[in-house]
């Protein structure tokens, strides 16, 4: 058992009423500021662009949230050069101040809670609730990875007659950190400082859905101290901007969260040597999922029913950690299905910025399309126990429930990534077990259970990165449940735990004759 000292930064209490006006007034602070103009940052100066990306809200898409400069492959090029140019001086800055740097990132997300949330909302489409924790995360990221640092800077020595050994990290040197749009603002911001904190130079190519709340984490990391070139911000296209900086000889490191395809070739690219290379790049690809939870017959279903359509419909079902398969043992099915459906019908969905509203869209409309397809073709594969009504305008899609569906079904092995949910029979436990493990992705697992040697099956056999007994499987907390999975989820270590950072090292040993 580890005793931790760091403590997690608190979620905000929306049933406080002075919470729900902040909120309210950060939502027309924001609205004050929608469609704006975000550069790329290289050397700590914002640079122009002759291309621009609106970046717009999900449940309004006429509404524009901001103007994002495109940046050029010469322009990644500069940023490359001027990353390489401030690298000596990173290197050489004390571990301490370069966390103390990050203590101060963290201060002022803190101080900037409710507008980093309300950006969230319009940009991205999460409710507030959804996004509030968001926050948290990246506060804790800052505050976790800086103490992190400062353990592994100490290193460690050991002494024998006439022989010293000196055990000890540094850095890599240039980090590229590629992000998705789901947790627009945690994600960047967790893999960006353990790179920095880490000594690295960092450059952050966002996504495009999600591209102005990584500006806000870009001036945000400039406020606290980043020195030009050590950090910069490179909004564009992944096919270009992208390919080129992990293509580039002068990169030693990619920190990548995405979509299983992207981190495949991600590896792929990365792995070949090019002209003038003299190291072999590291690549850190934390890909998707297709999780399941189990619910056996002495399960309580109270919490059950609870736990399922939170974590398959929080945040329309777009989180890598979302639950896509629901595998219930044969004596509770159809009590079960039968709660399941009442609980989802019960879901306000509606525009994100609205109290009460519980779901809000998914986050374009060509991830509208790939859902509705999906959808489609689950209806011909299975058979369709609920399907909601979806507002209007804006990329809507309501909860849909598939029940009876074969474990080989394309819905139940392939990710969708939106509120699509495919319920399995199970004939035993085994048979629950083998059907949650019969995918390519190991990320988030669930089992709700009261039986001791059921708990213990899961412990031991259930292939996931992150296993949730008797409660929802999405929310991994910082310290407390290091994140990440493995088979074709991942090949990182676990974000929020104790090997992450050593991922952005290097670790040496100088032994001397005395
Ligand atoms: P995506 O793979 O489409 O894009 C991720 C990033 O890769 C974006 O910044 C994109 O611009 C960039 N990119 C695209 N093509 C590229 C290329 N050829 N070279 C370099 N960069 C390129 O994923 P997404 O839609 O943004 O995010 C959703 C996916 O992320 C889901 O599969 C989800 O499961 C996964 N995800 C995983 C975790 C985790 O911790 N395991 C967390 C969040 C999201
Ligand atoms: N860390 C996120 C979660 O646990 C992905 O839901």
């Amino acid at each position: 058992e580890k005793e931790s000292s760091f403590h997690n930064s608190p979620d905000t209490d929306y049933a406080q009423a002075e919470a729900r006006q902040a909120i309210q007034a950060a939502f027309q602070t924001v609205r004050q500021n929608l469609g704006k103009t975000y550069l790329p940052i290289i050397n700590g100066e914002p640079v122009n662009t002759l291309h621009f990306d609106h970046s717009v809200n999900p449940c309004n898409p006429s509404e524009i949230i901001g103007q994002v400069g495109q940046a050029t492959v010469e322009q990644a090029e500069q940023a490359i050069q001027a990353a390489q140019a401030a690298f000596p001086g990173w290197k050489n800055t004390p571990a301490t101040e370069r966390a103390t740097i990050l203590r101060r990132a963290a201060d002022l997300m803190e101080q900037k809670r409710p507008e980093l949330v309300a950006w969230m909302v319009l940009e991205v489409g999460k409710v507030v609730e959804e996004a509030d924790p968001e926050v948290s995360e990246a506060i804790d990221f800052c505050r976790y990875y800086a103490d992190e640092m400062e353990r592994l800077d100490r290193g460690y020595t050991r002494n024998f007659p006439g022989e010293t050994n000196h055990y000890f990290y540094q850095p890599r040197g240039l980090a590229v950190v590629i992000s998705p749009w789901n947790f627009p603002f945690a994600i960047p911001t967790g893999m960006t400082v353990a790179a920095l904190v880490a000594g690295n130079c960092t450059i952050l190519k966002p996504a495009a859905p999600s591209a102005v709340i990584a500006a806000k984490l870009a001036e945000i990391l400039q406020e606290a101290g980043m020195p030009p070139g050590v950090f910069q911000y490179l909004p564009g296209p992944g096919s270009q901007v992208g390919s080129y900086l992990i293509n580039h000889p002068a990169v030693h490191l990619i920190a990548f969260t995405g979509s299983q395809s992207v981190g495949c070739r991600i590896i792929e690219e990365a792995a070949k040597l090019r002209p003038g290379q003299k190291h072999i790049k590291r690549v850190i690809a934390e890909m998707g999922g297709k999780n399941a939870i189990i619910i056996d017959e002495s399960a309580d279903l109270d919490q059950a029913v609870a736990g399922v359509v939170h974590s398959a419909f929080g945040y329309s079902g777009q989180k890598c950690s979302a639950c896509s398969r629901v595998i219930v043992l044969e004596p509770v099915y159809a009590t079960f299905v039968e709660r399941l459906i009442e609980a989802t019908k019960s879901i306000n969905v509606g525009v994100a910025e609205e109290p009460g509203s519980g779901m809000g869209p998914v986050v374009s409309e060509s991830a509208q399309k790939t859902i509705q397809a999906y959808i489609a073709k689950g209806q011909e594969e299975c058979s369709l126990a609920l399907e909601m009504p979806s507002p209007r305008p804006g990329y809507f899609i309501g909860p849909v429930i598939f029940t009876d569906v074969a474990p080989t079904a394309t819905i139940a092995q392939e990710e969708i990534f939106g509120p699509v949910l495919a319920v399995i029979k199970a004939e035993n436990f085994q048979h629950a077990l083998e059907i949650a493990n019969g995918t390519n992705y190991a990320l988030t697992g669930g089992l709700y259970s009261r039986t001791p040697s059921h708990i213990a099956q899961a412990q031991a056999k259930f292939e996931v990165g992150n296993l949730y007994i008797n409660r929802g499987i999405t929310g991994a907390i910082v310290d407390r449940q290091p994140f990440g999975g493995f088979k074709l989820s991942g090949i990182g270590s676990k974000a929020g735990g104790q090997d992450y950072l050593l991922q952005f090292l290097e670790p040496r040993v100088v032994t001397e004759n005395v």
